[in-house]
């Protein structure tokens, strides 16, 4: 009898090990679901964090270079042609001094007919710089020639143009798309001139499947981003929002005495 209760209790014993031991694995399975699902939880938030720092930063930059652009065009009119309308006006009151020689006349005229020009020639530049014209006439691959032929007759530089992409797929790229590609690539000269010290700058536009491929290289003095030198300019920041904005992807080799490259690739419709 008493080995009978003996043999019952090592039972109840041995089916509540395991009961216990069920028990815990339950609980560290739950454990384990709910912690990695709250780390699960905690990187998809902390992405969305990420993709709404960038996107705040995309928008900060963007309302800097219209808040740059604004003070450019301030100044080039308020130097370049409200200056010269005033001398203007100035000449054509002395005009109407009584009893002026015909020399005095002629003077004042030529004084009226030059500056009129220059105001003409300066609110033409003015509204060049604001829209390529040719960007808008012929698209993106005259714009580049005509960019390309502008460097070059500066003789400071030599800058090599190649397109291999079709006709159509940059025709069908929006106009806003083609003048964010163009304002890239002013921005990649003007630093290739004026921190690279470059001779010689490579552009070349290709097709991969349905997208463009834009390299840009020069033989420059090149940097390193990580350097404390390098201070951040306005310029590469907007050439990021820019890709940004026309959803494409870029990236940037350099290295000091190397040179520089950015390659960009965007989709076309
Ligand atoms: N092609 C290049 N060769 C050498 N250094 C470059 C080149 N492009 C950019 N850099 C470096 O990167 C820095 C940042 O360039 P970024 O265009 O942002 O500013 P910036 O040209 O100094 O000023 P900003 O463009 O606002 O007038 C530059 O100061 C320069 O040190
Ligand atoms: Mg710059």
């Amino acid at each position: 009898m008493n080995s009978i209760n003996l043999e019952n209790s090592e039972i109840i014993q041995v089916v509540f090990f395991i009961l216990l031991a069920f028990l815990s694995m339950f609980l560290v399975l739950v454990l384990f679901f709910y912690f990695s699902r709250k780390k699960i939880v905690q990187i998809e938030v902390e992405k969305k964090n990420i993709e709404i720092e960038n996107q705040k930063k995309i928008l900060q930059n963007t309302i800097e270079t219209q808040e740059e652009e604004r003070k450019r065009i301030a100044q080039d009119l308020h130097d370049d042609i409200s200056s010269k309308l005033n001398i203007v006006s100035l000449n054509t009151h002395l005009l109407r001094t009584p009893n002026l020689k015909d020399e005095e006349l002629n003077e004042i005229t030529q004084n009226i007919i030059e500056l009129t020009k220059k105001a003409l020639e300066n609110s033409r530049r003015i509204a060049h710089d604001l829209l390529p014209p040719v960007l808008e006439k012929f698209g993106l691959h005259s714009g580049i020639e005509e960019l390309v032929f502008e460097c070059n007759s500066s003789k400071s530089v030599t800058v090599e143009y190649f397109n291999s992409s079709t006709k159509e797929s940059l025709e069908s790229l929006s106009a806003g798309t083609q003048l964010h590609v163009f304002r890239i690539l002013q921005e990649l000269i003007n630093n290739s001139l004026k921190h690279g010290k470059a001779k010689k700058i490579t552009i070349s536009l290709e097709n991969i499947s349905n997208q463009v491929k834009l390299l840009y290289q020069d033989d420059g003095l090149g940097f390193n981003r990580n350097d404390d030198e390098v201070k951040a300019g306005i310029g590469m920041s907007n050439i990021a929002s820019r890709v940004t904005i026309i959803n494409g992807e870029s990236q940037i080799f350099s290295k000091p005495n190397e040179g520089f490259q950015f390659q960009l690739i965007f989709a076309y419709e």
